[in-house]
């Protein structure tokens, strides 16, 4: 009994290191709060994938391209942080952090157009999501000209 007990603790740490291996792969960039931050994005509309309030950030190499549009260069970042809504009165007011996404040029990223798609929980732990299903599809969208950055700088700030 405790042979077995000591076997399923043993498989239950080697899963979690392999875990620890694959979340070092992917890390959210230091320091991209002090990027440049977008001014507050409110979506109201539920059935959104971004319901709530969000900021965009973006880091200085990769903001000359923003504002000309056209393709990145190697290593461009952008963060966008997501909270929930918490209506006050009629006024949205930013509730609990909800998601933490990251796009990062990277030409090894064939699958996902060369950049690295990431999703991060709150705390900025790797969500796990799917790079190709849950984001390279939509960022795919009308982005051609703007290599598959979706906002535009004209709405930065
Ligand atoms: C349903 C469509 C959709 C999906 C799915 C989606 N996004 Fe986006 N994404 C958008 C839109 C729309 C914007 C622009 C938001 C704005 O203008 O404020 C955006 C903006 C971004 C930005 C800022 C740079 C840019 O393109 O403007 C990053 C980074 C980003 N998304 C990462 C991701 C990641 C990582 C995933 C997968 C976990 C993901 N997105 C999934 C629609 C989507």
């Amino acid at each position: 009994m405790r042979k077995l007990v000591f076997l399923t603790l043993a498989a239950v740490m080697a899963l979690a290191a392999s875990q620890a291996v694959a979340a070092d792969k992917v890390a959210l960039p230091k320091g991209y709060e002090k990027w440049e931050k977008s001014k507050e994005k409110v979506v109201n509309d539920k059935k959104s994938l971004f319901y709530g309030i969000h900021y965009i950030y973006v880091d200085k190499k990769t903001m000359k391209t923003y504002k000309t549009g056209g393709k990145y260069p190697e290593g461009s970042q952008f963060v966008v942080v997501f909270y929930n809504i918490k209506d006050e009165g009629g006024k949205p007011v930013k509730g609990k952090k909800n998601m933490i996404v990251l796009m990062k040029k990277d030409k090894k990223q064939q699958e996902t157009g060369g950049w690295l798609f990431a999703g991060f929980t709150p705390e900025g732990k790797p969500s796990g999501v799917d790079p190709v299903k849950n984001c390279y599809e939509c960022h795919l969208k009308d982005t051609q000209a703007n290599d598959l950055v979706i906002s535009k700088f004209a709405d930065f700030k």
